[in-house]
Order: C-alpha cells, then sequence, then structure tokens
C-alpha cells in the first residue's frame, strides 16, 4: 500500500513537471481583448504561434499550430524576409537563435512587460524580445535588443523592431501617403504572393510622401464598425520600413523597423542596439474600435501632456507670411483677444542679423531678433500680448540652417553635405547633423536661451522642413552608414533635454506640414500640424486619415482663407480637433467675427467632449459626398455630432446619419450650434429629445445636397 502512494505521488510528480514543462513553452501577451501568442518548438527555437482575439482556456494552448519563427533569422532554412541579418567576425553571415527564459513583469496597474531572451549557441549573440500589453486600451507595443560578445564589432545589416504573422483567406492593407499639403491618403489594397514595401528614406522630414502606419484587414476590405484589423505604427521620427510579405502558405508576415536602407550598422562588443517601438493594436470590431482604443491609450500613455487641456491660438503665418512689424503684430494680439482665443503664436521670420529672415532663403540657424521688425525684441511681444491678455508662442526650426547664414559660416562642418559635390537645397536649407553631440547641445540652447531670456514664452511650434539630402557627416567619418540613424537618435537627445528642463512648456511638432508624426516623437509634443493645407475640404480628409492613429486633441487644426468654402464650414473642420485661427480676423464682416467667436467659446466649452471623448467616424468622405464625425463624453451624456455636405450630385438621395456609441436608454436634447447670428437653426432636429436607442437605430436626416454646407450638434442627455 505505501509502494502503491510512494508511486503514485512519483507518477503525479513527473506529470506536473509535464504540465508545467508543456506550459513553459507557451508565452502569452495578453490585453483584456488580444492575445500573441509565442511557441518554444521541440528544436528549443522561438515560433509565433497565434495572434488574435484573446483565447479563454490556457488548456486549449497546446493545439496551437506552431507559426512561423517568431525573429526570423537570415541563413537557415526559411526562405523570406528575415528580422535580422548579422555578419559575424569570421565572415558566417548566419544567425540560428533559440529560446533561453522568459520574465513577465507589472509596470503599472495595467500594464504588464515580457522580455525572452534568444540567443544563438555558437555565435556570442543575444536578441530579447520585449512587448508591454496594456490590458484596458488594448495595445501591444514591441521592441528588440541586440547585442554580442564577439571579439570585435559585428555588422547588422537588418534589425526589425518586430514580426508579426497573420493567417487569413485575404489581405486587404490601408496605407497613407501623399505629400505635402496633400498628407495622409488612404489607399487599400489586396496583398496577393510576395512583397509590398511601404517605406522612406527622406530622413528628417521623413514622412513627406508616406506615414510610419498602416492597417491590415483580414478576409474581407476593412470596415468601420466589424471584421478583423491589424493597426501598426513604428515609434521613430526618420527611415522607416513595413515590410508585407505573403508567404507560399499565404501567411503574412509583416515586418516594422527602421529603415535599413544605407543603414548597415556596426555593434561593438557589449553594445546594445535598441529598436524602436512597433505599437499595435488588433480590433475584432473593425477600425472604429481600433482607433479608439489608440486614442485613449495615447492620451494616457504617450502623448506629452496627453490628459491635460489645450490652448487655442491665433497664427500669424497665413495672415501676414515675413511681412510683419510689431505694429503688425499688436493689432494682433487685440485680434487674438477679441477672438477669445488663449494665445498668439508668432511664426517664421522674426530672427536673422548679418542674414535677416525676410524670406525662407536665408537666416535659419541664427535665433536672435531681427533689429528693424522687432526692435524691442521678443520680451516686449511677450510683454505686449500678455497686457491683451493673450499667452505668446513661438515658431522655430532649430535643426535646420540657410548656408546663407552666420552659423553656416561659422560651423559648414554643422550642417549634412557631401564633400566634393554640388550641394542640393531643399527649400534653401540644409539639415544639422544631429549625430554630433555639439550640434546636440547648439539646437537644445535655442530653446534654452529663449526660455531663459522670455520665460513667458508659453509654446513652441518646432518645424522641420527639409528632408536629408547630400547625405554625409563631416562628425561620423567612416561610420556614414550610421548617419540616419544616429541623427534621429541625437534628436531624441535633444527632446528629452528640452523634456527634462521644461516639462509642461506645450510645443506643436510640424514638419512643412505633416511629414513628422509619429509617437515617440509625440512623447515631447503636444500636438502636430497635420497639414499646410487648410482648405475645408482637404482638412476633413486629411484630419479622417490621420484620426486612425492619433487623437483629435494631438492634431492642430486652423481656420484659414485657404480654402473658398463658407466661414462656418472651415470653422467646423477646425473645432473638429485641436482649434486655430491663421486669418485676418478685420476682413471679416462683424457676423462672422461673431461667429468666430462664438465657436471658440464652444469649443472650449465642448473641449472635454471633443478632445477627451470617443470618436466615431459615421460617414466617410471617402466614400460619398459627405462626411459625419461624432465625439462622445466617456459617460455618454453628451456628444457632439459635425456633419458636412462637400460636392453631392444634383438630385441624390441621402440617408440619415446613424449615430453611435450613447446610451440606448438615456433621452438626448438636440440643439445644433456654430450658427451664424441671426440664421435659423437648419436641422429639424434641432430642440428635440430622442433616445439614444431612436438616434442609433434611425438617425436623424442631416446631410443635403447643397455643397459644402454643416452642421453641428450637440446632443446633451437629460
Ligand atoms: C512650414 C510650416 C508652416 C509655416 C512655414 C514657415 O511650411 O508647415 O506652417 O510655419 O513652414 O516657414
Amino acid at each position: 500500500m505505501k509502494r502503491t502512494l510512494v508511486l503514485l505521488s512519483i507518477l503525479i510528480f513527473a506529470g506536473l513537471l509535464q504540465l508545467q514543462a508543456a506550459e513553459s513553452k507557451f508565452i502569452s501577451i495578453r490585453t483584456d481583448q488580444t492575445n500573441l501568442i509565442f511557441k518554444v518548438g521541440d528544436n528549443g527555437r522561438l515560433y509565433q504561434s497565434y495572434l488574435g482575439q484573446a483565447l479563454g482556456d490556457a488548456s486549449d494552448l497546446a493545439y496551437l499550430p506552431q507559426g512561423i519563427e517568431a525573429y526570423l533569422t537570415h541563413g537557415m532554412e526559411d526562405y523570406f524576409e528575415p528580422a535580422i541579418r548579422i555578419l559575424h567576425n569570421d565572415g558566417n553571415p548566419s544567425l540560428l537563435l533559440k529560446y533561453v527564459s522568459h520574465n513577465t513583469r507589472n509596470v503599472e496597474p495595467g500594464v504588464t512587460e515580457t522580455s525572452i531572451l534568444l540567443k544563438d549557441e555558437v555565435y556570442p549573440v543575444e536578441v530579447t524580445l520585449y512587448f508591454t500589453a496594456f490590458a484596458k486600451e488594448n495595445i501591444i507595443k514591441e521592441r528588440t535588443e541586440i547585442r554580442h560578445n564577439e571579439k570585435k564589432p559585428v555588422t547588422l545589416y537588418q534589425y526589425a523592431s518586430s514580426l508579426l504573422s497573420m493567417q487569413a483567406s485575404k489581405y486587404y492593407m490601408t496605407e497613407f501617403s501623399g505629400e505635402w499639403a496633400h498628407e495622409v491618403n488612404m489607399t487599400e489594397q489586396e496583398l496577393s504572393f510576395g512583397k509590398k514595401m511601404v517605406d522612406t528614406k527622406l530622413g528628417s522630414r521623413a514622412g513627406m510622401l508616406c506615414s510610419p502606419f498602416f492597417l491590415v484587414s483580414l478576409n474581407d476590405k476593412a470596415k468601420e464598425n466589424s471584421g478583423d484589423v491589424l493597426f501598426g505604427t513604428l515609434a521613430w521620427t526618420g527611415n522607416f520600413r513595413f515590410t508585407f510579405e505573403v508567404d507560399n502558405h499565404n501567411k503574412l508576415r509583416i515586418l516594422s523597423g527602421i529603415n535599413p536602407y544605407a543603414s548597415e550598422y556596426t555593434l561593438k562588443p557589449g553594445e546594445v542596439f535598441a529598436t524602436p517601438e512597433f505599437i499595435f493594436t488588433y480590433s475584432t470590431e473593425g477600425k472604429g474600435k481600433a482607433s479608439r482604443d489608440f486614442h485613449s491609450w495615447a492620451r494616457k500613455y504617450q502623448l506629452k501632456d496627453g490628459e491635460g487641456s489645450r490652448m487655442s491660438l491665433l497664427n500669424n503665418w497665413e495672415a501676414t507670411y515675413f511681412d510683419f512689424d510689431e505694429t503688425k503684430l499688436g493689432n494682433l494680439f487685440k485680434e487674438a483677444k477679441h477672438l477669445g482665443v488663449d494665445m498668439f503664436l508668432l511664426d517664421d521670420g522674426w530672427f536673422g542679423t548679418k542674414y535677416p529672415r525676410n524670406s525662407d532663403k536665408q537666416g535659419l540657424g541664427d535665433w536672435t531678433e531681427i533689429k528693424e521688425k522687432l526692435p524691442n525684441g521678443i520680451g516686449h511681444l511677450v510683454k505686449e500680448a500678455n497686457a491683451q491678455g493673450v499667452k505668446f508662442g513661438l515658431w522655430i526650426e532649430p535643426e535646420m540652417v540657410n548656408p546663407k547664414s552666420e552659423l553656416f559660416e561659422k560651423h559648414p562642418d554643422w550642417a549634412i553635405h557631401l564633400p566634393n559635390r554640388e550641394t542640393y537645397y531643399f527649400r534653401n536649407q540644409l539639415v544639422l547633423d544631429l549625430s554630433n553631440p555639439e550640434v546636440q547641445d547648439y539646437v537644445f540652447g535655442i530653446v534654452d536661451k529663449l526660455m531663459t531670456s522670455y520665460p513667458g514664452i508659453a509654446y513652441f511650434k518646432w518645424d522641420c522642413n527639409s528632408p536629408i539630402t547630400n547625405v554625409y557627416s563631416a562628425y561620423l567619418k567612416d561610420k556614414q552608414s550610421h548617419l540616419y540613424i544616429e541623427h534621429v537618435r541625437g534628436l531624441y537627445k535633444v527632446l528629452k533635454r528640452v523634456k527634462d528642463k521644461y516639462p509642461t512648456l506645450p510645443m506643436m511638432l510640424c514638419s512643412g506640414g505633416g511629414a513628422r508624426c509619429d509617437y515617440e516623437a509625440l512623447k515631447y509634443f503636444t500636438e502636430f500640424w497635420a497639414s499646410d493645407n487648410t482648405d475645408g475640404v482637404e482638412r476633413i480628409f486629411i484630419q479622417w486619415g490621420f484620426s486612425h492613429f492619433f487623437p483629435s486633441k494631438s492634431i492642430a487644426a486652423h481656420v484659414t482663407s485657404w480654402g473658398k468654402q463658407p466661414l462656418k464650414f472651415r470653422l467646423d473642420v477646425a473645432m473638429m480637433c485641436k482649434l486655430g485661427f491663421d486669418i485676418q480676423l478685420h476682413e471679416m464682416n462683424e457676423k462672422e467675427q461673431i461667429l468666430c467667436q462664438d465657436v471658440v467659446k464652444n469649443f472650449k466649452r465642448l473641449q472635454p467632449v471633443i478632445l477627451d471623448g470617443d470618436q466615431y467616424r459615421l460617414v466617410s468622405p471617402y466614400e460619398s459626398d459627405h462626411a459625419a464625425v461624432m465625439y462622445n463624453a466617456k459617460d455618454k451624456n453628451k456628444a457632439i455630432l459635425f456633419t458636412y455636405d462637400i460636392h453631392p450630385r444634383y438630385g441624390e438621395i441621402t440617408q440619415p446619419v446613424r449615430l453611435e456609441g450613447l446610451d440606448p436608454a438615456k433621452r438626448y436634447k438636440v440643439e445644433e450650434i456654430n450658427l451664424l447670428q441671426d440664421s435659423k437653426p437648419v436641422s429639424a432636429a434641432n430642440g428635440k429629445v430622442y433616445s439614444g436607442d431612436y438616434l442609433m437605430k434611425v438617425g436623424l436626416p442631416l446631410l443635403s445636397t447643397r455643397h459644402t454646407t454643416s452642421h453641428v450638434l450637440e446632443l446633451t442627455a437629460q
């Protein structure tokens, strides 16, 4: 009897051990809704077994297929694009990574980080994969660290942040591409066998032609409220590359990372190569949910002052361009006050002593006031603006230099440009070499000096108008292929110093419009300038595109005279994001001025809903001649609905706009706002009370066949 008991306990113990071993073969990264599961194969290598809706029962894990190698290496038996390619000291170009260990820790409530260590058994090379999971927001961040202990440096040719694989019958990828003043056009295409790359090699103004984000819809084209979609973005303010490869088993492999183009990296023994973060979400309820998850996550965890409020402003760029002086600015301060905005923002053209910046041809780099234009300097402007009751913000473009500048005369080697060749200029300027620590100090010093001399400066617009051209760094000498990477790392060092010293200073990220917009940069910026194109109709499309990844709070939108639509239309469009103006107020009639004031008041009052609520894209301008977007307060007691008729056809039969995200049981009073004085509410819904149920199932007849008209409705739970 005793012997049987002992035998039984040995058997149970062995069974438990086996179970443990089986379980430890799986590594599960989990949010409340998504699972990413890795499996250690019998050969000791790591495979991605699953990515999709969170699995409910851990005992099923054993049934999962093995999948493809998690961080595919070059030189072994898999024929597809590798995540890593490395050349060892002895000339061997292969890598074989085996699982060593993994660890999961709680970073803070609702956030876990899992690290998985992989090693080559023949060469002393280690790769650690890091995954941070945000449970409630359903976001996963992934990054990789590569290190080695060979005698001499190794060369890295490829070094992805992430490799994800997916299994579906069809894949539809949406990219966001365009041009200056024509940003983030969404195009969807089916992926079939082979590769599609979305990448940039523009360096500093990296996203001018395409943005560092994409979405992939499984089985069917992406829809707003249904279907499985993956949203991914690279947090890197430089060259990025996404490779979508469909293999012979119709699996999709998505590689995301720094673009390795012309960027082979020599890694010293003991040094860590840390990739940027790839951030993604997996939604089973279509694009709308994925976007809302990104918005909530960004406000809580990523965007500078993501949970704080935002200042409305009057900018002078389109109102004056380079042609201003103290008197003109003084009048604009008054106009800002009259409008009711919080701040005046002085744009380009205020600096340069030997080469005054009266056009974009000179002066960039010399950050002292132009005496003729501003005899009393910035300090005086700050005081004047404050005396009028508005704050003062300032434009800078600190990473750049015009060759016609004192800075370039003194430090030609600080600018990225090739020796022995004629230099090509983009907007008459060059990019400063931020791989050089002296240049980093100089660039940090621009902000620091301005803030120290004029502590009243309340805001910066930080611009970056040129891509990297004439690619050569005098500082990096024989490491030229490190330039694209070290330049971005240098930029982060500067931005970190600025944030550490001025943690509450709001800053707008700008790059000749929206050519710079990624989540690493947005750690240091409260908002970004989506486009120089401020035409009301164009902005509907541009804001629609950016809204897929970025909350309205982070998107600066100004009312200007660019578009010829009615003023109300342009105001309504700008009010969907962070409202600002760039317009001559005195050119408007009284009624129009009152409308602007009214919209500013409404924006301030409704900021908590528009900037911090949940956004629903209701009617797509891509699919119709109309658009509709709504924002719901988290408690569902208030919602703001924006609708637009763009260029409808004569006789078109329009459909009611069905609302979303309301409480079906609540009753909402509808009021039309942003109306020109004395004009009656156009919407028949004005003043009526509806149930959330009715508004979501039947909707409101708000769309019409009149060109460029718009409505803003405020819904308040009774
Ligand atoms: C870029 C910006 C504009 C403006 C100009 C100034 O084009 O996108 O908003 O600041 O520079 O030169």
